[in-house]
C-alpha cells in the first residue's frame, strides 16, 4: 500500500515497486511529470518503449499530438498540468495492461490524484476512463460530458494513439473535450 504524504516520496517508493511481472521488463519507472499542484491532470494508460526509456509520461508521437492539443485548445504546456498513466511501468510488446497490473498499480494512481488535487481530470482512451469512472462503458460511449469525480470533474477522451490512428474527427472531438476541460478550470470550485 502506497505511503508517501509528497509526490516525491510516492514516486521514490514507486521506483522501487515489484508488485506485478511489469517489474521484470521494464528499464525504469514511469511514474508522472507535471506540476504537483497542478489543476489539470491527464491519465494515460502505461508507458510505451520510448517513455521507458525516458522515464517520462507521453513522449512519443502520441506525447507530441497531447502537447500540440495542449497548446492550442488550453494554452499550456505539460509543465502547467501533470500527466500519468494508470499503470507505471511498460507492457512488454506494447501490450494492453492486464487487469492484475492495473489492480496492482492502482494505488500509486489514487494517491497521485489526492496529492496532486486536481480541479480537472482528463481521461485519456478506455484503460483510463474505465478505472477512474468505474465503468464498463467504452470511450466513443461516454465522451462528450464531465463527470462528477470527488471534488473534481472528470472529462473522458480518446486516447491520442487512437486519434493518430483514425485522424479528422476524433481529432477534433478531443479538441471539443479539452474545450470543455478548458471551461471547467475556469468555473468556480465547489
Ligand atoms: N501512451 C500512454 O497511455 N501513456 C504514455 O505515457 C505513452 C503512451
Amino acid at each position: 500500500m502506497a505511503t508517501g504524504t509528497t509526490l516525491a516520496e510516492l514516486a521514490a517508493e514507486a521506483a522501487g515497486c515489484t508488485a506485478c511481472p511489469l517489474a521484470a521488463t521494464r528499464t525504469q519507472v514511469v511514474f508522472g511529470v507535471g506540476d504537483p499542484a497542478a489543476d489539470l491532470l491527464f491519465v494515460g494508460e502505461g508507458p510505451g518503449r520510448e517513455e521507458d526509456l525516458r522515464g517520462e509520461p507521453f513522449v512519443g508521437r502520441s506525447g507530441r499530438l497531447l502537447d500540440r492539443l495542449l497548446a492550442e485548445e488550453l494554452g499550456m504546456d505539460r509543465s502547467q498540468c501533470y500527466i500519468a498513466n494508470v499503470v507505471k511501468c511498460r507492457p512488454p510488446d506494447n501490450r494492453d495492461p492486464r487487469p492484475e497490473e492495473i489492480a496492482a498499480c492502482g494505488h500509486f494512481l489514487e494517491h497521485q490524484i489526492e496529492l496532486i488535487d486536481p480541479r480537472v481530470v482528463v481521461t485519456l482512451g478506455n484503460f483510463a476512463t474505465r478505472r477512474l469512472l468505474a465503468t464498463d462503458r467504452g470511450i466513443t460511449n461516454v465522451r462528450g460530458r464531465s463527470y462528477p469525480f470527488g471534488r473534481a470533474h472528470l472529462v473522458p477522451t480518446y486516447h491520442p494513439a487512437a486519434a493518430l490512428r483514425s485522424g479528422g474527427t476524433v481529432v477534433a472531438e478531443m479538441r471539443a473535450d479539452l474545450v470543455r476541460a478548458k471551461q471547467l478550470l475556469r468555473s468556480p470550485r465547489e
